[in-house]
């Protein structure tokens, strides 16, 4: 057997660079400080069915992309979400439909990176906080202690500020991560026992503390009892409250989305709020991924291309060929 490649994050970045080991032959070990996969693909279960708090839907332009959607939705791992779509200004609520075709995970968002993780071997609840190189092999050090290896090469797969301190072996890489700025978003997922009095289903908002609003149950296979809603803050809101307590979020938003969406708004039967400290980046890039080669280092991630799923997924694969080209 090959040496593994470890890699640390099971995003959708961390899955595409690991799939496309895989079908090379690679032996992959993969690491994530969370309890399942996905990163900021995310569902959350609750009382009110699962929710989908971090990414809403995606969009493919780049034909691998559009290429690996269509697989996957042959396999039924993600379906077309057509809203009802809305745009709020200051001139109010007005319908804004358009032609993108837009995806999501079904029957939840990460579905997606259950089905790429598959039975490929990987360590959850594990967050590692040093990565070190020996003589011919790389070393990963865990949260409590415990140290995983050897490993050929490493891949690091989380956000940009997380990516920092990992990749301190090759300075340039450290420094480019650590030159990313990550932004926070709030979200607010909201169920109420009677369906809102609105065809609405996605909303893009402009000024104020909001930015989007969607009809959670509106995706398909999502199964709830209750009219779900999700609710993302602001950039700017959410740097502005980044410590104020999740019960008053609930209520800024609240008071924010009963102000735009035109209909009577009744008290939530179910609510809850969840912080994204680094969301998306600042800016897009056109890094592909980072790589020191002769070391055995890359680090892949949204943050290096376009800061949305579909770049998360190409990163990752520009690692997996960056790591392939150098073992030629
Ligand atoms: P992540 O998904 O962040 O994966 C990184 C993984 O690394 C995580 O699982 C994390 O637990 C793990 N990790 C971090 N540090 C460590 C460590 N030290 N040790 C072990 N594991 C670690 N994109 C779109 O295209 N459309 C949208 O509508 C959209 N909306 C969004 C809304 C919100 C609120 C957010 C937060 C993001 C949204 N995005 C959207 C962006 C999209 O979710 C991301 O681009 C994509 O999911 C990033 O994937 P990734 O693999 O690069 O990173
Ligand atoms: P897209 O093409 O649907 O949206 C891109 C942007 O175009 C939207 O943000 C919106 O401003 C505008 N837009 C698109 N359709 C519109 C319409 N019908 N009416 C009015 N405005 C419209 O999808 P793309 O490019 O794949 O981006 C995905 C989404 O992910 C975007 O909404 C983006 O803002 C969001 N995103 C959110 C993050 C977060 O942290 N909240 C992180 C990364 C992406």
């Amino acid at each position: 057997m090959n040496t593994p490649i470890a890699i640390i994050g099971t995003g959708l970045a961390g899955l595409s660079a690991a799939q496309a080991l895989h079908a090379a032959g690679q032996t992959v070990q993969l690491f994530d400080k969370s309890r399942g996969s996905g990163g900021r693909l995310a569902s959350k279960r609750s009382d009110a069915g699962s929710l989908d708090l971090g990414a809403q839907y995606f969009t493919a332009r780049d034909r691998r992309f559009v290429e690996v959607v269509q697989q996957w939705q042959a396999r039924g791992w993600v379906a077309e979400w057509d809203p009802q779509l809305y745009h709020y200004n200051e001139n109010g609520l007005s319908p804004s439909p358009d032609e993108q075709v837009r995806w999501v995970g079904q029957p939840r968002m990460s579905a997606i990176t259950r089905a790429l993780l598959g039975a490929l071997p990987v360590h959850f609840s594990c967050r590692i906080t040093e990565v070190f190189r020996g003589e011919q092999h790389w070393t990963l050090l865990d949260a409590e202690g415990q140290s995983h290896g050897p490993f050929s090469s490493v891949i690091v797969a989380t956000p940009a500020p997380q990516a920092s301190g990992l990749l301190s072996a090759a300075p340039k890489l450290a420094s480019a991560a650590a030159s990313v700025i990550m932004e926070p978003v709030w979200a607010v997922a909201l169920g109420f026992e009677t369906a809102l009095a609105t065809d609405l289903e996605g909303c893009f908002v402009r000024g104020g503390p909001l930015d989007w609003v969607a009809r959670n149950r509106s995706k398909p296979g999502r199964d709830s009892h209750l009219d779900t809603w999700v609710l993302h803050a602001s950039n700017s809101w959410s740097r502005q409250h980044l410590d104020l307590d999740k019960e008053a979020v609930i209520e800024r938003l609240h008071g924010a989305f009963a102000e735009m969406i035109g209909c009577p708004l009744p008290p939530p039967s179910f609510s809850l709020a969840h912080r994204w400290l680094y969301a998306r980046p600042a800016s897009a890039h056109e890094w592909g991924a980072l790589a020191d080669a002769d070391l055995g280092l890359y680090a892949c991630g949204d943050w290096c291309l376009s800061g949305r799923v579909e770049g998360a997924w190409l990163s990752g694969l520009e690692a997996a060929r960056r790591l392939l080209e150098h073992r030629q």
